[in-house]
């Protein structure tokens, strides 16, 4: 891989990683792929000054994983019949309007272009259009959540910064005995309103974020490289299972306290970086202008990763009902390739 050059990211308890002078131009596939291994352990990967550009951004990822968009897959799973093309679903009479109102939500943010790159940006044609972004976590009430998100920088980056909270950290300075009651703890998810964009612009993929009310999911998951971790998305939870409200609110607060402690916000320094990340128990945020912003956001699962790294495919769950759960929708939702 030649003179490229890795730093560690500060304040995320050695996670994170920063790649400098990567010659893209010049890159194996395999070396890639050792990239892609790295990012795995290290859950946070800032690539400074790629000089790539969409589609070459594309072919990068798909190398790393397929793309996973969970509102458009689940859709697509429930009417076989239209073979994955949305214009069927738009003119049949079994699809109901909400449904085509998310269809043509997601068309116009780039959904229905190849490669399923999404369009994030600032002038009303990207997802989460306008200004800052709380902490959360992508699909995060969606119990068979996608675990990575890749974003590229195309223009007007420098004004912005995307943070990370790793939770890992925090989760393993615990004691044994704290970590073995939280890892039977489960949340509870549902949409809510306004908890994500602080301009309060709410569309309805935003929803998709928790498509079923009171979704259960375990605390303590692992990430596809198998770290464990938080699965604490503030945008979704709202309590704990078995707990009061009172006690959910004071022991979740607790815990946002430590997690405080591992946050990193990148101020992007060229408009050309890549910033890939975890979505399984890392969450992000969005802070500063958006203004004549433009990055491109690639979805996805680590299929291809996993499958070099352990021949297994990801399981988050390390307790029932939820393994079996996971592997039900998984089932529904993508075609298994090994
Ligand atoms: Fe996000």
């Amino acid at each position: 891989m030649g003179k490229r050059k890795l730093s560690d990211i500060p304040n995320l308890g050695g996670y994170g990683v920063f790649v400098d002078d990567l010659d893209f131009q010049h890159l194996s596939r395999e070396e890639w792929k050792e990239l892609g291994m790295l990012h795995m352990k290290k859950l946070v990967m800032i690539i400074r000054k790629t000089g790539l550009k969409r589609q070459h951004f594309h072919k990068l990822m798909r190398a790393w994983g397929r793309d996973r968009q969970n509102y458009a897959a689940t859709l697509f799973a429930k009417y076989p019949w239209a073979n994955k093309d949305r214009h069927r679903l738009m003119d049949s009479s079994k699809v109901t309007d909400h449904e085509k109102a998310i269809l043509k939500e997601y068309d116009k943010i780039g959904g229905n272009s190849d490669g399923a790159i999404l369009r994030v940006c600032g002038d009303g044609t990207g997802l989460f259009a306008h200004g800052e972004l709380q902490w959360h976590s992508n699909e995060s009430g969606d119990i068979a959540f996608t675990p990575g998100v890749a974003l590229l920088g195309d223009h007007g980056m420098t004004d912005s910064a995307t943070g990370f909270m790793v939770t890992a950290p925090y989760y393993y300075s615990l004691s044994e005995s704290f970590r073995s009651e939280l890892d039977e703890m489960v949340l509870i998810h549902n949409f809510q309103d306004g908890k994500i964009n602080v301009e309060g612009e709410n569309n309805l993929l935003y929803k998709n974020m928790c498509p079923e009310p009171d979704t259960e999911i375990p605390l303590v998951i692992q990430s596809p490289a198998g770290i464990k971790g938080f699965h604490f998305p503030y945008n979704t939870v709202t309590g704990i299972k078995g707990m009061s409200k009172s006690d959910s609110t004071r022991f979740l607060n607790d815990l946002k306290w430590g997690l405080a402690n591992y946050t990193y916000d990148y101020w992007w320094e060229n408009d050309d970086d890549l910033i890939i990340f975890d979505n399984s128990i890392v969450q992000h945020r969005r802070l500063g202008s958006t203004k004549d912003r433009l990055c491109y956001r690639y979805q996805f699962d680590y299929t291809y990763l996993q499958y070099s790294m352990s021949k297994r495919r990801y399981m988050p769950y390390m307790i029932e009902p939820y393994m079996s759960r996971y592997k039900e929708k998984m089932n529904n939702i993508v075609s298994l390739t090994f």
